[in-house]
């Protein structure tokens, strides 16, 4: 197998390659006057079995187009198969049609992959991971939770409960509170699905004067988390450390967190960013050596 390190997660498929034994294909990559991106495969890929690292992470249009660049020059260049690992998946909440006549883009998105001759899709906790059973290539969900909570668990939390929100937030629950020895708080949300606004419900009875660790799998806009962070003040919880393991951070979603209260903030490299104090390459690289 060859590791092809796409532009939105150089670091990560170089550190990925290392703990895999895998090379790493050499790879001229520059945009084109007008915009455009242009790749040249400087390594052969012929009957090589290719892993294509690229995050479609915001700017995503843009990190999703070179995606496909990739995969599809792979086997171009005549590459035998190809497994895209995507860490942060584009498009994964708009997996069905909420409103008549949106866009099922996740499914247009799968579409597109089959296309370019993608076999395999290996990515780390993505939003629905049932709208993947379908898509006509093997399907890996890997989790950064537990990693995740291991590196919040050492910030010293004290007598801490574990919050979360959202869809995924029983499986992410089980595993925090697995890890960091906590109970658990849930955080039932709802969105507004014309204003965008979310609003959270939360048992506040256990929280005063404890620390928290609240996780989510994705801090986008910040709506969601910051909601739950101010509930948190309200309920007089101590410290809060916030983590996730995709962060966005959307319209400065992370200052926003701090000036609510938020003690720290801590993510993963599937998104990368001045946060990301975790390192999904060894997840990665497990889940390339292990067959599908
Ligand atoms: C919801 O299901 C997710 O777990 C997140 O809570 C949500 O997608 C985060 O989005 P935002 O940061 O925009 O509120």
């Amino acid at each position: 197998m060859i590791i092809v390190p796409g532009p939105a997660s150089t670091d990560l498929a170089r550190r990925t390659a290392a703990l895999s034994g895998f090379p790493v294909c050499e790879l001229a990559f520059k945009y084109q006057p007008d915009g455009e991106s242009y790749f040249r495969f400087l390594t052969d890929m012929k009957g090589k079995e290719v892993a294509v690292i690229q995050s479609t992470s915001p700017p995503q249009d843009r990190n999703l187009v070179q995606l496909l660049l990739l995969c599809s020059g792979a086997r171009q260049r005549g590459a035998k198969a190809i497994t895209a690992v995507v860490p942060y998946m584009a498009y994964a909440r708009q997996d069905k049609m909420f409103m008549e006549g949106e866009v099922v883009s996740l499914s247009s998105v799968l579409q597109a992959l089959t296309a370019v001759g993608v076999e395999r899709l290996i990515t780390v906790n993505v939003h629905s991971p049932k709208a993947f059973t379908n898509a006509g290539f093997s399907f890996s969900n890997e989790s950064a939770v537990p990693p995740l909570c291991t590196a919040l668990a050492k910030r010293g939390l004290k007598n801490p409960v574990v919050v979360t929100a959202g869809k995924e937030g029983g499986k992410i629950a089980a595993q925090a509170c697995d890890i960091m020895g906590a109970e658990h708080v849930v955080a039932r949300t709802s969105r507004d699905r014309l204003t965008g606004v979310v609003e959270v419900r939360l048992d506040r009875e256990e929280l005063r004067g404890r620390d928290v660790a609240a996780v989510d799998d994705i801090i986008s806009t910040g709506g969601t988390m910051i909601e739950i962070v101010r509930q948190l003040k309200a309920a007089k919880a101590s410290r809060i450390f916030v983590g996730a393991v995709h962060l966005l951070l959307v319209r400065n979603a992370d200052k926003k967190l701090f000036q609510t209260g938020a003690h720290i903030l801590l993510g993963t490299d599937t998104v990368p960013s001045k946060y990301s104090g975790v390192s999904v390459a060894e997840i990665l690289s497990r889940a390339l050596v292990t067959a599908p």
